[in-house]
């Protein structure tokens, strides 16, 4: 892989694009950010301080005072994590606060893999391999279903398609970076694809935009 050459992988909750960028991040040797992760932390961090999701400058102090130390907790994987994460995304100041140390990312030398909402179209838009995975919602719930049982999280299949349905509606209708495929972006639908056959039709789609 040449020098600096930064991969994004965006799409809505649960379509698979989190295990394809761990898979392009494995298969090039590049570091990966889940800038998911980050809105998740803040919008637990608010709530576990008792703030309010809604309040933009607090949600926005909150992402100004994350610590990467602080990323590992497993609650940013709940259910009520994801929830919380979209309702904090919606502010610009907190986008705007966790623009600098995303970009940065980007900006390694030997480049990155950058999995999200918004990477190919405002974090990254000059990157020269852009993927866009997505997955039918009834797909997309029954992953999410399984993941959070096994996490232990007592949820029906149907509460989780309502929820993704809502986040989606959400991520795709705000007005600060709204979740869309970047011009170039490469679609990549997962409905019918396994893991494996998903991480192989990125790869493709990857060594398609090295050589072009
Ligand atoms: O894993 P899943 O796709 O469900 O969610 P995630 O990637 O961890 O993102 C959680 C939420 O953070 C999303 O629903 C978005 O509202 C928000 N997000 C965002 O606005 N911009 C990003 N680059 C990444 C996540």
């Amino acid at each position: 892989m040449s020098a600096g050459f930064v991969i994004t992988v965006d799409g809505p909750a649960a379509s698979g694009k989190g295990t394809i960028a761990g898979g392009l991040g494995r298969r090039y040797g590049l570091p990966v950010l889940d800038s998911g992760l980050l809105y998740r932390a803040v919008g637990v961090l608010l709530q576990r301080a008792g703030g309010d999701l809604d309040d933009e400058a607090a949600a926005a102090r909150t992402a100004a005072a994350l610590t990467a130390a602080q990323l590992a907790d497993p609650e940013f994987r709940t259910r009520g994590a994801g929830e919380a994460a979209s309702r904090v995304a919606v502010h610009p100041k907190v986008r705007e606060v966790l623009l600098a140390l995303q970009r940065d990312f980007a900006a390694q030398p030997g480049g990155a893999v950058l999995d999200g909402r918004d990477m190919g179209t405002v974090i990254c838009p000059q990157a020269p391999a852009k993927l866009y995975v997505t997955a039918k919602p009834e797909v997309r719930a029954e992953r999410r279903w399984r993941q959070l049982t096994g996490q232990g999280e007592a949820v029906s299949l149907d509460e989780v398609l309502a929820d993704i349905r809502r986040r989606d509606e959400r991520d795709a209708g705000r007005s600060a970076a709204p979740m869309r495929p970047a011009p170039d972006a490469v679609l990549l639908d997962t409905s019918e694809m396994t893991i494996d056959q998903a991480a192989d039709a990125a790869r493709r789609i990857v060594e398609a935009a090295r050589a072009g």
